[in-house]
C-alpha cells in the first residue's frame, strides 16, 4: 500500500509508521511538527519507503502531496489536548474539524481507497454509569470543543462515504499511552506526565479527588487496530479502541509510583473543567468487526513506557 499518515511524526503516528514500513508499505508522513518530532522517525533514515512532507493539514495538502502516489490515508494530525480546546476552541475547530475536511476533499478528488480517522472517547462526554462500558451506539454528548470537533469529523467521514463514495473507517481511541508520548506540556497525556515525574522522584499532581476513571490502552494495540482499519471493507464503521478495563487516576498514580520505587508524593489540585468522570470502552465491535483485542496488561505497558 501507499499510505499517507497525517501526524506521522507524533506519538501514535510514529508507531503507526514503524508498523507500516515493517510490513512493506510505502509511507508519506504529512506533519507540521507543532508537537511531532523528526527524531520520532529517525529509525527510518535512509529508507526510500518513507517520504516526509512538512505541511499544515488544514492548508494546502493538495500542493504538498502533488505527484505522490497515494491509495490510503491514516488521519491522525490534530490538536490533542481537551484542556487546550476549551481555551482555544477556534484553533481546535480549524485544525481538528477543518483538517479532516481537507483530508476528505483530497481523498474524494484522488479516489483514495480508505481513510482511517482517529476519533476519541471524548465524543461520548459524561456517560451515565449504567452505560459503562460504553458501546459505540451510546449517545454522543461531548463536553469540550475537542469532543465536538472529533464528532463533527465523524459525521463528515460518514457523509463523504455515503455521498461521495470515499471508504472511511474511524476509531474512538480511549486513553493511549506508551513510548515516545511527549510529557513536556502541562496538557500532555497523564501517563507521560506521571511517568516522567515518578522517574525523577518528583511529586505527582492529581486534578480533583482522583476518583475519575480512564481506560488506558497501549499504543501497540492501537496500531494493530489502525492497520486493520486500513484494509478493504468496514466502510462507515466505527469502533472503540480500548481494553474494556478502567482504573481511577488515583490508582494509576499509586501504581506508577510503586513501579518507580515509591519515592514520589501524590498531591491534589482543583478538578479540570470539561472533565469526564468515568471512561471505559465496550470492545466487542473492535474484536468482531476488525479481529483486534487489546493485549497489553497495564502494568506491563507501564514498565515498557518507564523503560524498567
Ligand atoms: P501527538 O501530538 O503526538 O501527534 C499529533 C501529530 O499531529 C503531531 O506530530 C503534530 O505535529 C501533528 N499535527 C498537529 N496539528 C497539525 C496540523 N495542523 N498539520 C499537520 N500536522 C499536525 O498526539 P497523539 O497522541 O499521537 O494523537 C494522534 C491522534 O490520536 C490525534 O488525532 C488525537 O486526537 C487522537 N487521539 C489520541 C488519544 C491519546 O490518548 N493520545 C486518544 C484519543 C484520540
Ligand atoms: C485523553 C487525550 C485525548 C483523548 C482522550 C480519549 C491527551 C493529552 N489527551 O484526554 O486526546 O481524546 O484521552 O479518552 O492525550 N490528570 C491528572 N494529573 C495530571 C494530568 C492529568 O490528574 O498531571 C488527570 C486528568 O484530570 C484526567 C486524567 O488524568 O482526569 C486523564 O487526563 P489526560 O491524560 O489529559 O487525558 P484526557 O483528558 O482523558
Amino acid at each position: 500500500m501507499n499510505v499517507v499518515v497525517t501526524g506521522g511524526a507524533g506519538f501514535i503516528g510514529s508507531h503507526t509508521v514503524d508498523a507500516l514500513i515493517a510490513r512493506g508499505d510505502r509511507v508519506v508522513v504529512l506533519d507540521d511538527f507543532r508537537t511531532g518530532k523528526r527524531a520520532n522517525l529517525a529509525q527510518h533514515a535512509g529508507t526510500d519507503r518513507l517520504t516526509i512532507v512538512e505541511c499544515d493539514v488544514s492548508h494546502g495538502i493538495f500542493a504538498a502531496l502533488a505527484g505522490l502516489s497515494i491509495d490510503r490515508i491514516v488521519h491522525l494530525a490534530a490538536q490533542v489536548s481537551v484542556v487546550s480546546s476549551v481555551a482555544n476552541p477556534l484553533v481546535d475547530m480549524s485544525v481538528n474539524y477543518g483538517g479532516t475536511l481537507h483530508v476528505l476533499e483530497y481523498a474524494k478528488a484522488m479516489g483514495v481507497k480508505k481513510v482511517v480517522f482517529a476519533s476519541s472517547a471524548a465524543v461520548y462526554g459524561d456517560v451515565p454509569p449504567a452505560l459503562i462500558p460504553v458501546h459505540e451506539d451510546a449517545p454522543r454528548a461531548p463536553l469540550s470543543p475537542y469532543g465536538i470537533d472529533k464528532y463533527a469529523s465523524e459525521l463528515a467521514l460518514d457523509y463523504y462515504a455515503a455521498v461521495h463514495g470515499v471508504p472511511t473507517t474511524w476509531f474512538r481511541f480511549f486513553n493511549v499511552y506508551g513510548e515516545r508520548q511527549d510529557p513536556s506540556s502541562p496538557y500532555s497525556g497523564v501517563i507521560s506526565i506521571f511517568a516522567d515525574r515518578a522517574r525523577r522522584g518528583a511529586p505527582l499532581t492529581i486534578f480533583g479527588d482522583g476518583s475519575q476513571t480512564r481506560d488506558f490502552v497501549y499504543v501497540g494495540d492501537v496500531v494493530r487496530a489502525v492497520l486493520a482499519g486500513l484494509a478493504d471493507g468496514n466502510s462507515r464503521v466505527v469502533a472503540n479502541v480500548g481494553t474494556g478495563a478502567e482504573i481511577t487516576v488515583r490508582g494509576l498514580a499509586e501504581l506508577i509510583v510503586s513501579l518507580c520505587g515509591g519515592t514520589s508524593e501524590i498531591a491534589h489540585a482543583a478538578a479540570r473543567s470539561g472533565e469526564i468522570a468515568k471512561s471505559c470502552a465496550a470492545v466487542d465491535r473492535l474484536r468482531d468487526a476488525f479481529g483486534v483485542v487489546a493485549q497489553m496488561p497495564l502494568a506491563d505497558g507501564l514498565r515498557r513506557t518507564l523503560a524498567i
